[in-house]
């Protein structure tokens, strides 16, 4: 055997361990009795703790130094070996003490998160949250970094993004989506009636069976189970599995969330099944693989175009609900802008304030300049400035999301770049694909889903997320893509109100 040969066996039984690990999450979501719940965590703690070992396993370490000088690699191959270096140099900073210190403290905050968020308190989240960001500061250290501490935590989620990055995205959000929110919502509302009647469940299930197949989604190779927080999963690119939700009087929640998570699964299913267990085999990060699921969503799904191509169908199945509306309604009513307190029900601009502000909170937390007993007067303050809105209650403010009792800081902004990716992969699939627009209304996206795939899936992680957009559209990550397409998009749907 080479030692290229035995370095793609060795991940690949580490990817098997991972992925077995993943099924068992999987099953926790979705059909675990609740009385599982205790060995399941048991055993994911066994097959995490196996996979840690394997991951930094001297062995693994002396066949990465003998390929680092392997003249015989291909380009793909160095590029494979030189990203598994840099995983396994970063996994071996992180003493096994530090990761149970870690995990016993995340686990911690976690619980305390949940009663907090229950009864609305932040200060039973605090002490833990207090110890859990020392830590945090402590795995910066460890891990290194240039200029701010946060950078090495965006590292993990989004490799090349710096703190500076973010800030330099964030001043134009200032600067440009602020102000144009800002004369939206001065204007009446279009109204959502329509989404809030009753809409038969399982009408609704057959219908995001039905989108899923359109777009693409293999079912060969997956499938759609309910939870009740939709996300994606996979074990392989020959199995992806989505969830979704469905709320009677909201029609939305079921579309919206199954297009998203479908984006995520397309992008899985199309990476290259000869990479398993590679590092060009994987998605290449958080934004990336949110670019996905938001093209779809958003550039794709939330458009009248795309409305103009379901209607008929969605119509079919509920003639009674329908029988007085249209694509333009739907279209309308799907895109409505409003300030809300709650971020994963925000529209799609005015979901970047929420992000902001959680940007803006974490380099405070990092740079030492606000303290943890001082986040929920913070975050008040910024829902003031940024969306003029007043936050009642913590469980509505600073508590409603779960990643920082995960430990998970400099996360969110992948959130954002998402978004601001997919704009600009739309604009130019659009310009590469003429007739995309016309094909979008007649209900057909296989055009569009090859040009994802030979321009973004293929590759897997053969480049970081930067230079890949620079390949694809020629430039880096612009956000004046994401202000036109909002300019275009809302400016009409204002322009009569
Ligand atoms: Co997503």
């Amino acid at each position: 055997m080479s030692l290229y040969e035995e370095y793609k066996a060795t991940l690949q039984r580490i990817t098997d361990v991972n992925f077995s690990a993943a099924l068992l999450s999987w099953d926790q979501e979705t059909y675990m009795p609740a009385g599982g719940a205790e060995l399941r965590a048991r055993q994911q703690a066994t097959l995490a703790g196996i996979s840690h070992e394997m991951t930094t396993s001297e062995a693994l370490g002396k066949l990465l130094d003998q390929l680092e000088n392997e003249n015989s690699l291909d380009e793909k191959q160095k590029a494979n070996v030189q990203q598994t270096l840099k995983d396994y140099r970063r996994a071996k900073k992180y003493s096994r003490a530090f990761v149970e210190e870690l995990s016993a403290c995340i686990s911690e905050a976690f619980n305390a998160w949940q009663e907090a968020k229950a009864k609305s308190d932040f200060k039973i989240f605090a002490p833990k949250l207090k110890k859990l960001v020392e830590l945090k500061r402590k795995e910066c250290e460890l891990l290194g970094y240039k200029e701010h501490a946060l950078d090495a935590l965006l590292e993990l989620h989004e490799p090349g993004l710096t703190t500076k990055d973010v800030e330099l995205l964030y001043n134009e959000v200032r600067s440009e989506l602020v102000p144009f929110v800002k004369n939206i919502i001065s204007k009446p509302l279009h109204s959502q009636d329509l989404l809030h009647i009753s809409y038969d469940k399982g009408k609704q299930w057959d219908f995001s069976v039905h989108i899923l197949k359109q777009m693409g989604f293999d079912f060969n190779y997956g499938r759609q189970d309910i939870s009740v927080h939709p996300f994606t999963i996979n074990f392989g690119a020959q199995d992806v599995r989505v969830t979704t939700r469905i709320d009677e009087f909201n029609l939305s929640d079921c579309v919206t969330g199954t297009i998203h998570e479908g984006g995520h699964a397309l992008y899985e299913q199309g990476l290259p099944n000869s990479e398993y267990g590679l590092p060009s085999g994987e998605a290449i990060s958080l934004g990336i693989h949110e670019s996905q699921s938001r093209l779809w969503e958003n550039n794709v799904g939330r458009s009248l175009s795309f409305w103009k191509g379901q209607f008929s169908e969605l119509k079919k199945s509920f003639p009674e609900q329908l029988k007085n509306s249209t694509a333009e309604d739907i279209f309308s009513a799907i895109n409505v802008v409003q300030p809300s307190l709650i971020r994963i029900n925000a529209d799609e601009l005015t979901y970047h304030f929420h992000i902001m502000v959680r940007f803006e909170l974490e380099k405070a937390l990092f740079e030492n300049k606000i303290q943890v007993e001082e986040i929920p007067a913070f975050w008040n303050q910024r829902y003031k400035d940024y969306l003029g809105i007043d936050v009642p209650k913590d469980s509505e403010g600073c508590l409603q999301d779960v990643h920082w009792s995960h430990g998970s800081f400099g996360y969110f902004p992948t959130y954002s770049l998402g978004s601001f990716y997919a704009a600009q992969f739309f604009a130019k699939a659009k310009k590469d694909i003429p007739t995309l627009e016309k094909e979008i209304e007649s209900g057909n996206y296989s055009s569009l889903l090859k040009w994802l795939r030979e321009n973004i899936h293929q590759y897997g992680k053969r480049y970081e997320a930067k230079e890949l957009c620079e390949r694809v559209t020629g430039e880096k990550l612009n956000f004046n893509y994401f202000m036109e397409y909002a300019k275009e998009k809302y400016g009409k749907l204002y322009s009569d109100k």
